[in-house]
């Protein structure tokens, strides 16, 4: 049996102004459905582990929504962090609570926001991937590459581990430049880095400690504390000095360069919905390749399209958005804003965050 992590963190910020700190990505029903991607993600793990196995890591800001949307899920399994650390931080802190209580433990760190089209197949691939964590590698999810971007992990196939489907990985390669990402591509020998992680709790601690020493030194403070008096304190203490730094870079990079990395090449329908033009080319689009976000196509009550093509639209403010000879473009209305890009800049909305950010 696997222990889940869930990772909701990070507020998406390409997905603005839907995603916005408040209510990030992981707390939306991006696909229409009734669920939210974290309740989704959390649904996904049913037969890989129990309920009483999966925990859901998130800011102190958001607790108490994810407790909210998960509430079947034991509150002591919701671990808050006073502030956000990055990934390292956020994975180190549930291996070692789950460490504490069973040290053979093998668990699966999992996005929270990403979109899985194939539940059984993508069960299938953990199930393979708990095979090589019990022979101590750390095991990566593989996706074939479509395109060189630069914002994923690139997994250098290796041979094979046993006479499964696993394959070694030579070299971790995270967010390399464009240039590098596309001979990736073109050799044919890389796979992306899906960003869903399984490995045995010990076998992960032990790269950190080797990798990371002061956030293992942290993370382990902070583990002898947890559930006694104690707890809060030295989370406060401790919490905010720990390093910031992706998993990705922290550990995986270095322990695939010691060999101890391995990879589930999978195909499960997988996409990170990372921005709007990403997110319109998983849905349904209608005839002309309009997707209206959130709605099911046969109620659009609250979009009126003519003569458009190829629109992304989000209606999430209950006004109407009525759009007519356009094409390509993003459109999405909230309650305080409004947003229009062409879908080929949806990538550069993060730009405009940050330009706002600077405006205060
Ligand atoms: N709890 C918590 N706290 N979660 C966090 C934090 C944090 O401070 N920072 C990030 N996360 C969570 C995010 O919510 C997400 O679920 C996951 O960690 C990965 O973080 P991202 O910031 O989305 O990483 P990325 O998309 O740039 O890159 C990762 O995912 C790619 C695939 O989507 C990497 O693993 C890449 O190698 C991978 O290709
Ligand atoms: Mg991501």
């Amino acid at each position: 049996m696997l222990y889940g992590v869930v990772l909701a963190g990070g507020t998406g910020t390409r997905l603005w102004p839907l995603s916005r700190a408040g209510h990030p990505k992981f707390l939306h029903p991006l696909t229409g459905t009734e669920a939210s991607l974290l309740q989704a993600t959390v649904d996904r793990l049913d037969s890989l582990a129990s309920p009483d196995r999966v925990f859901v890591v998130t800011g102190v800001a958001h607790a108490a929504a994810v407790s909210r949307q998960l509430s079947a899920m034991p509150e002591d399994n919701v671990l808050v962090e006073p502030s956000p650390r990055d990934s390292c931080a956020a994975i180190a802190l549930a291996a070692a609570v789950i460490a504490r209580r069973d040290p053979e433990a093998i668990m699966g760190s999992f996005a929270s926001d990403h979109l899985i089209a194939d539940k059984e197949a993508f069960s299938d691939v953990i199930r393979s991937a708990m095979a090589g964590a019990r022979e101590g590698l750390l095991m990566t999810l593989g996706i074939t590459p479509t395109r060189p971007e630069t914002g994923y992990g690139y997994l250098q196939c290796g041979g094979p581990v046993g006479d499964g489907p696993l394959l070694k990985v030579e070299e971790f390669k995270e967010k390399p430049t464009y240039d590098v990402a596309e001979g990736y591509v073109k050799s044919g020998n890389y796979l992306w880095n899906a960003g869903m992680f399984v490995w045995r709790v010990e076998s992960f601690l032990a790269e950190l400690h080797r990798q990371q020493p002061q956030l293992a030194a942290g993370i382990s403070r902070i583990a002898q504390a947890w559930g006694t008096a104690e707890q809060e304190e030295v989370m406060g203490d401790v919490w905010p000095t720990l390093p910031k730094i992706s998993v990705d870079y922290a550990v995986m990079e270095g322990a695939a360069a010691a060999g101890r990395v391995g990879t589930v090449p999978g195909d499960f329908g997988w996409n990170d919905v990372g921005d709007f033009h990403t997110l319109g080319e998983v849905l349904t689009a209608d005839q002309a390749g309009n997707v209206v976000v959130g709605h099911d196509l046969a109620e659009r009550h609250t979009v009126l399209l003519r003569e458009t093509e190829s629109l992304v639209v989000v209606p999430s403010s209950g006004r109407l958005v009525a759009a007519m000879g356009v094409r390509d473009l993003v459109i999405v209305d909230t309650p305080d804003a409004v947003l229009v890009c062409p879908r080929e800049r949806a990538q550069e909305v993060k730009h405009l965050v940050d330009q706002l950010k600077e405006l205060g």
